[in-house]
């Protein structure tokens, strides 16, 4: 099966190349970035995004700042101001900081980052594969595209698929930025996987239907107890999936929980431009004048979880208890 990435590295070159997501499906082309100020300007406009791709960009980020000689404190801030909700960006960017200053320590460090993130994901697959059955919903793109390895959620679907358990996945577009229909559906196109592709309000009529028997989310930050911010939406098939009794599962690798947050009320939920709500690929949809409001994540409470997929396997309530027990706190 062909891969898909959303990065490679040239060290000859000192380039790190994107694909740049705003373009998929319709176009497949590849942007150069050359310093940490451009790898956090195409971290803020999208050109790469999902929690641990952005990580790992993150990452490359501080080694091209090595490479160019740029001031290291500058780097790491205008990265860390990119984007506000992924702890991935945090999480890569604290594990570079002991390299700083050391070239050769800091690409190993980010080359440690992006091999964990295939590893992680696929013991997440597997592990995920283990509870997914029939026709399975999911929300925004969790794929390859969005990590740089195999994919969380949809990486659990897809393996699901392999092992002959999952026949059909409904993709969620994901408005305003439509993650689902131009980035999901142009992933599971590839890996053979039959997908139907639905508007974000027909998720209930589909479950009121009894067309769902699982419905499965990534994660950009998970607090201690559970609480969750994913891509806008997941909160509202969260309370759909429980009002119909379908099982609801979040698959993250536990980079992606934040140890200092108890709760889900601490979570900086990034507010992007109206405009992406206001237009689409530039076509205008609402009047002239009229306002508009972009979240682009919500959180979603943990009694809303049937279960956490982790590279360890899978938690189930109690959470708190669960989640500090796989990342060896207490
Ligand atoms: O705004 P995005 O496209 O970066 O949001 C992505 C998501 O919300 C994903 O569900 C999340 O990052 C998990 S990716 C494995």
């Amino acid at each position: 099966m062909e891969r898909i990435l959303p990065f490679r590295f040239d060290e000859k070159e000192r380039v790190f190349w994107l694909l740049d997501q705003r373009k998929l499906p319709l176009e497949e082309i590849w942007v150069p970035v050359r310093t940490a100020k451009e790898m956090a300007e195409a971290i803020r406009a999208m050109v790469v995004r999902g929690a641990p791709a952005i990580g790992v960009s993150a990452a490359y980020g501080m080694v091209l700042a090595h490479l160019r000689g740029e001031d290291l404190e500058g780097a790491d801030r205008l990265l860390r101001q990119s984007r506000p909700t992924a702890v991935n960006l945090f999480y890569a960017l604290d594990r570079m900081r002991p390299h700083w200053g050391n070239l050769a320590g800091s690409l190993k460090e980010a080359q440690a980052i992006w091999r964990e993130v295939e590893e992680t994901e696929r013991a997440i697959s597997l592990h995920g594969a283990k509870v997914l059955r029939g026709q399975v919903l999911t929300h925004c793109n969790t794929g390859p595209l969005a990590t740089g390895g195999y994919g969380t959620a949809l990486g659990a679907i897809v393996e699901a698929h392999r092992q002959g358990r999952v026949s059909h996945v409904w993709v969620d577009e994901t408005r305003p930025y439509l993650q689902g229909a131009r980035l999901t559906a142009y992933e599971l196109k590839k890996a053979g996987v039959p997908a139907t592709l639905i508007a974000d309000n027909m998720a209930g009529f589909l479950m009121a239907q009894g067309r769902v028997d699982a419905v499965i989310v990534g994660v950009d930050r998970m607090a201690l107890n559970g609480d969750f911010a994913n891509k806008i939406g997941t909160y509202t098939l969260a309370v759909l999936a429980h009002h119909h009794g379908i099982p609801f599962y979040a698959a993250l690798p536990l980079s992606s929980v934040d140890p200092s947050l108890e709760s889900g009320q601490g979570i900086p939920i990034e507010e992007r431009s109206p405009e992406e709500v206001l237009e689409l690929r530039g076509v205008r949809l609402a009047p002239l004048g009229v306002a508009a409001y972009h979240p682009a994540f919500d959180i979603t409470l943990h009694r809303y979880l049937t279960g956490i997929i982790t590279e360890k396997g899978i938690l189930y309530p109690p959470f708190d208890e669960a989640l500090r027990d796989a990342l060896g706190i207490s």
